[in-house]
């Protein structure tokens, strides 16, 4: 989980976040163990940036993963910085109902650990249009 955290505060000092202030960084672990890191990439155009959690995912496709394993997400100080609703339903796409969703403060330490499953109740999923 150590390993995970620490990309996941690397990715979140590569914000850009210039108009909320408010930097988050999010690391993903796949189906191999690699861990991929991203960063809230915001928009002078202010609807079109985007959070963390998107860019952690596509690092992962990108590098040709498929499954999300585990995730840590930090945003600014010590309050709880859970993935928005629109993040929930992406790391779904590629997570399993089990997976661990670790919130941390700025500098790493855990706040509180939640499964996807309880960020995402009675969710809607690739098996519904299988
Ligand atoms: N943000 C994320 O990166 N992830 C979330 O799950 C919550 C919100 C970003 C979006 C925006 O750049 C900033 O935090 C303030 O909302």
């Amino acid at each position: 989980m150590r390993d995970l955290i620490d990309a996941a505060m690397k990715a979140r000092l590569r914000a850009h976040a210039p108009y909320s202030n408010f930097l988050v960084g999010a690391a993903m672990r796949d189906e191999h163990g690699h861990i991929h890191g991203g960063c809230n990439i915001e928009n002078a155009s202010y609807p079109q940036g985007w959070c963390a959690e998107p860019s952690a995912i596509s690092a992962l496709v990108m590098a040709g993963s498929r499954r999300i394993t585990e995730v840590a997400v930090m945003g600014n100080g010590s309050t709880l910085c859970t993935p928005c609703g629109g993040c929930r339903q992406k790391i779904r796409e590629f997570a399993s109902a089990e997976v661990k969703i670790h919130c941390c403060t700025e500098t790493g330490e855990l706040i509180q650990t939640f499964t996807l499953e309880e960020l995402l109740p009675f969710s809607f999923g690739p098996e519904n249009l299988a």
